[in-house]
């Protein structure tokens, strides 16, 4: 048997829609991309959404829309992938790493308290593996300094905080659209806002900064969706809530069959649900194998894995001296994500299970 890590789920719906736009002549930005943005907005809850190019550029431009630049800190997780900072670096702004909760591996607010001063303009929380981030601590923070509080939902699209969608949380959400995440358009992604404010200021900085055609009155950039994405992601968003389910019945699975010894079990804080973005085991020294040992086990038998990821922010050369984040750093050392996408089947997932416990 053969189980990659990461697997899109298209079918011919997603084909019949690109080549209707490939026969409408409009394959960059048009129509199509206009009515993506209504849809995602109205499954979020919010007024407004900005289609883009990737995740990256939807971190770069709510950034940027929110006022960060030089001389600006940002307080972002020291566990995460690596564009949740570098798209704070690319405003001339500073990152400053907040340690995160042992249990959920998202942003811990005593931590994000600690690292507030007065260069302080915003949070980003990331909502790690499809888990939503202690959204509410973060946003009492953020209303009490002032500071803008920008969700990194890259991960995690349909997951709930409190009854509420992430997308509906900050002031700024960003979400990317990359091949391997729960709905997909190859690359691709979205910012979402309850503010008309933002929403214009977006749209000027994801198409060179014009306020009307030629007319530039900031820096922007092209980061426009096209409508061969759009018209994937409109597809996709249709079938997330079904794609989220898999991925739910499979982490449950896994809760209740994995029961090698030394193996922690992510789990879910209360008042939250998960989607699953990555099902990520915690490996403890009970455990017989060593992380790399297990990897090859695993990839031997045919499951791919991978580890989200390595190496904490505060200790990527990059951010050479940045102050060290104890939790991130030790989680960066001993998680291991196992295959959970809904092309996960019945079978797949119970040999993955049944594998796991062989290794004793
Ligand atoms: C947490 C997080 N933030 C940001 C990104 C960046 O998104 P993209 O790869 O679409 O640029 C990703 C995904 O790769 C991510 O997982």
């Amino acid at each position: 048997m053969h189980i990659p890590i990461a697997q899109p789920s298209l079918g011919n719906e997603e084909s019949a829609a690109v080549l209707a736009v490939l026969a409408s002549g409009t394959i960059a930005q048009g129509p199509v991309t206009a009515a993506f943005e209504e849809e995602f907005a109205a499954y979020c809850g919010v007024p407004h959404a900005v289609a883009v190019n990737n995740g990256t550029a939807a971190l770069h431009a709510a950034l940027l829309a929110a006022g960060v630049g030089p001389g600006d800190e940002v307080i972002v997780p020291a566990f995460t992938f690596f564009a949740t900072a570098s798209s704070v670096s690319m405003c001339g702004a500073r990152p400053i790493f907040a340690d995160v909760d042992p249990v959920t591996a998202t942003i811990d607010p005593a931590d994000v308290l600690e690292k507030v001063g007065p260069k302080t303009k915003a949070i980003i929380g990331v909502h790690l593996y499809g888990q939503p981030c202690d959204a509410g601590a973060i946003r009492e923070i953020c209303i009490d300094k002032g500071l803008v509080f920008i969700e990194d939902a890259a991960q995690a699209h349909g997951a709930e905080y409190r009854g509420r969608r992430t997308g509906a949380l900050g002031d700024l959400a960003c979400f990317s659209f990359y091949a391997t995440k729960n709905m997909a358009t190859g690359e691709g992604g979205m910012v979402t806002t309850t503010s008309d404010e933002y929403d214009e200021r977006l749209r000027r900085i994801i198409n060179h900064g014009q306020s009307e055609k030629y007319l530039h009155t900031e820096l922007g950039y092209n980061y426009r969706m096209t409508d061969i994405a759009a018209a994937i992601g409109r597809v996709q968003l249709a079938k997330l809530d079904g794609f989220n389910r898999r991925r739910q019945e499979n982490a449950a699975y896994y809760n209740s069959h994995i029961t090698a010894p030394g193996l922690v079990h992510p789990s879910v804080a209360s008042g939250r649900t998960h989607v699953w973005h990555q099902y990520s085991l915690r490996l403890t020294g009970d455990f017989p194998l060593s992380r790399d040992e297990f990897m090859a086990y695993l990839r031997e038998h045919g499951i791919g894995c991978a580890v989200h990821y390595p190496i904490a922010l505060s200790r990527q050369p990059f951010y050479a001296g940045a102050a060290t984040c104890p939790i991130a750093e030790s989680l960066a050392a001993s998680v291991v994500s196992i295959p959970v996408h809904p092309g996960v089947t019945e079978e797949g997932r119970a040999y993955v299970a049944d594998t796991i416990n062989g290794v004793i």
